[in-house]
């Protein structure tokens, strides 16, 4: 594998978890594999797991991480061709990536949509620029579309949590006090897609995901009939799609409660807003699985890392 930008990249989800799950419970095995290489971490936005899950996963492939802050530290980035940078930016991604190439093994990039510009965010702009004007494997560590490190990592924590062969997953939106991107909902629909599991996605009128990537996934605007026998329930909150970037309804009847989830185990990409999103009672009873969630970051991290870095 040359890159990692989307949930597309992995071939066979089923063996990908089960080298998720080896790495798992051998982490050091493969820690002569990264020797003497580099990955540089590149923040445009905020990170905690991220950050840190992503690092770990390098550390214990025995590679260096180098983490940089880019809106905060670096010079401003242009994007645009042709620009006569006259502006705020001062270096163009062209030698920015190229530059970044020399000092780096491997480029994972952080970068969130405008949520303002849908043709832009769609584009994918950032991510796009680094696989062209780098000359090294790019991870996406979330960008405009898409969070496939979360993604995956779900995936493996489904496949460790399950009861049944084929459980019930249900993506359910919960109400938000701000505008968030739809990169993790939309991932995490691929990747369940990629599974065998029943799912369906359940959100208001107007929060709809972008159909291209629902596809013929069932979606319900009434939380109460989606959640039914359901075995997982993954919540998020996203802004609008249809009005895009938009806080259209922040009806509190949408947060996830003990009454609702049933038996069902509770899961959240994190931070989750407590009581807005979900109830304490929800996040502080052991039908939540979301620091177990957290833990697999670092090893989807890692078998991300592992084949790009076997690919040569
Ligand atoms: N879930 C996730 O990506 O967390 P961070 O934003 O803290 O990295």
């Amino acid at each position: 594998m040359k890159h990692y930008t989307s949930i597309n990249d992995i071939d066979n989800i089923d063996d990908w978890i089960k080298e998720a799950k080896e790495l798992k419970a051998n982490p050091l095995k493969y820690r002569d594999l990264g020797k003497d290489k580099t990955l540089g971490l590149l923040f445009f936005n905020s990170s905690l797991r991220t950050r840190l899950s992503t690092q770990k996963a390098a550390l214990n492939l025995g590679m260096n991480p180098i983490v940089m802050n880019v809106s905060g530290d670096a010079w401003g980035l242009e994007f645009e061709d042709g620009t006569v940078m006259n502006g705020n930016m001062a270096e163009h991604i062209r030698e920015a990536a190229a530059v970044v190439s020399q000092y780096c093994d491997i480029i994972a990039v952080r970068a969130f949509p405008t949520l303002t510009d849908k043709e832009k965010d769609e584009s994918e702009q950032v991510m796009n620029a680094f696989m062209k004007y780098a000359s090294v494997p790019i991870v996406n560590m979330e960008s405009a579309t898409g969070h496939p490190l979360q993604g995956f990592t779900d995936a493996l924590t489904i496949s460790e949590y399950k009861k049944v062969s084929k459980p019930k997953v249900v993506l359910s939106w919960a109400p938000h006090i701000k505008a968030l991107p739809h990169a993790v909902a939309n991932s995490f629909t691929q990747a369940m897609q990629k599974m065998d599991v029943e799912f369906v996605i359940a959100n208001p009128e107007g929060y709809d995901l972008n159909p291209e990537i629902t596809g013929d996934t069932p979606v319900y605007h009434n939380q109460k009939e989606a959640f039914e026998d359901a075995d997982f329930v993954y919540t998020k909150n996203w802004s609008s799609y249809e009005h895009y970037g938009k806080v259209v309804n922040t009806d509190p009847d949408w947060m996830i409660t003990k009454e609702k989830i049933g038996n069902a185990k509770f899961m959240h990409c994190l931070p989750v807003r407590r009581n807005v999103v979900v109830k304490d009672a929800v996040l502080d009873s052991d039908s939540s699985i979301v620091i177990e969630q957290a833990n697999n970051r670092t090893y989807a991290a890692q078998l991300v890392l592992k084949k790009i870095l076997e690919n040569g």
